[in-house]
């Protein structure tokens, strides 16, 4: 590893990985090999189906009926796993088959169309691969297109597919779809930890969203990468959309690799280091990983979720009343996410917002 901070805030082109299955290797290039990757299957339980994530019905949330017993499975939800699966979450089947198929479309298009938005020098935004940092470095079997869709002021549209012709409609609706889940599953969350609701809910009505499209090829050695290295997301929370029945998102619980089962019309809720932060820590945010398929192709869609920039990230003032003292910096969002793309060498990036 360099010493050198990365910039994570451009990647480096490296080739399409949808081009390299489609040449039928037998073998995959040594730059997609992982070699700690035995550790990392052995660690996956051969048991897992007792195990499964949670799963929480929203509109049992809202009914006053069902609020109480719901409530309290979201809040363990939360702290025991930090990912769910969300059903009735209230955003149409047409919203979500709709994007779906505009991404499956716009993957399917040969490589020069799609290239018409790729990634520009210094952005990561646009079609291609993100945090490629050097030539050394390990690949993910991803390719992908990252968009920023709210506030509107944030859209580049110079990068947003015009082809196929429904993506960029699509899109639109999505992303106010998803904030609408967001802002929901946010006040159900503060009522969990019982802080002041209104502050974060107006926060995430005026916050940050960012659209990851992925596209995982069927790889030949399944076994010896990753589709998507193990991480923690950064914003509050991830919002993720299987688009087929293939399973591929894994979670880490208590040491062991959990799949997490594709469920068609729920949306998957991964929280991030900010909902970590806000909690003091009693809300997990936890470490992920795609894994891919020997002859079958993924899709996913995941909807970064930010409070509004000058929100201010810190452990709740009502959680540090009650006597714990706070184990995070207080700063903006715009704070967090400059710390975030200008990493101190060899620093963690959750340390350097811890006191
Ligand atoms: C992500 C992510 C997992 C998946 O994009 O941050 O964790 O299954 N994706 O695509
Ligand atoms: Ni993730």
């Amino acid at each position: 590893m360099g010493l050198e901070p990365k910039n994570l805030q451009s990647s480096i082109p490296v080739p399409s990985v949808q081009e390299l299955a489609s040449l039928q290797l037998e073998a995959v290039p040594s730059r997609y090999i992982r070699d700690d990757m035995e550790s990392i299957i052995s660690t996956v339980a051969s048991d897992n189906s007792t195990l499964r994530v949670p799963l929480i019905d929203m509109a049992k949330l809202v009914d006053s009926e069902s609020h109480e017993t719901e409530l309290q499975k979201l809040h363990a939800a939360c702290k025991e796993w930090g990912i769910f699966q969300l059903i009735n979450h209230g955003v149409a089947d047409e919203s979500l088959r709709n994007m779906n198929k505009q991404t499956q479309e716009f993957f399917d298009l040969p490589l020069k169309e799609k290239k018409r938005w790729a990634q520009k020098p210094g952005s990561l935004e646009g079609y291609g691969q993100a945090f490629v940092t050097s030539e050394e470095q390990k690949l993910d079997w991803n390719d992908m297109i990252f968009l920023k869709a709210l506030p509107i002021e944030d859209r580049n549209l110079e990068i947003w597919p015009e082809n196929p012709p429904k993506f960029r409609e699509s899109l639109d609706r999505y992303s106010q779809d998803m904030r609408q889940i967001a802002v929901a599953l946010t006040r159900f969350m503060a009522m969990g930890l019982e802080i002041e609701t209104r502050e974060l809910c107006a926060a995430y009505e005026d916050g940050l969203y960012q659209i990851r499209m992925n596209y995982y090829p069927p790889c030949p050695q399944p076994e010896r990468v990753t589709g998507l290295a193990s991480h923690v997301d950064i914003p509050g929370l991830a919002l993720l959309l299987d688009c087929g029945d293939t399973p591929g998102l894994q979670v880490l619980k208590d040491g062991r690799w959990i799949f997490v089962e594709p469920l068609d019309g729920a949306v998957v809720v991964d929280m991030g280091r900010i909902t970590e932060i806000l909690s003091n820590g009693l809300y997990k945010a936890p470490e992920h990983r795609a894994v891919v398929n020997k002859s079958k192709e993924r899709r996913s869609i995941v909807t970064f979720c930010y409070p509004g920039l000058s929100f201010k990230v810190g452990p709740a003032m009502d959680l540090i009343k009650l006597g714990s003292p706070p184990l995070y910096k207080t700063v903006t969002v715009e704070e967090y996410l400059g710390c975030f793309f200008n990493p101190k060498p060899d620093v963690p990036f959750i340390d350097t917002m811890k006191i």
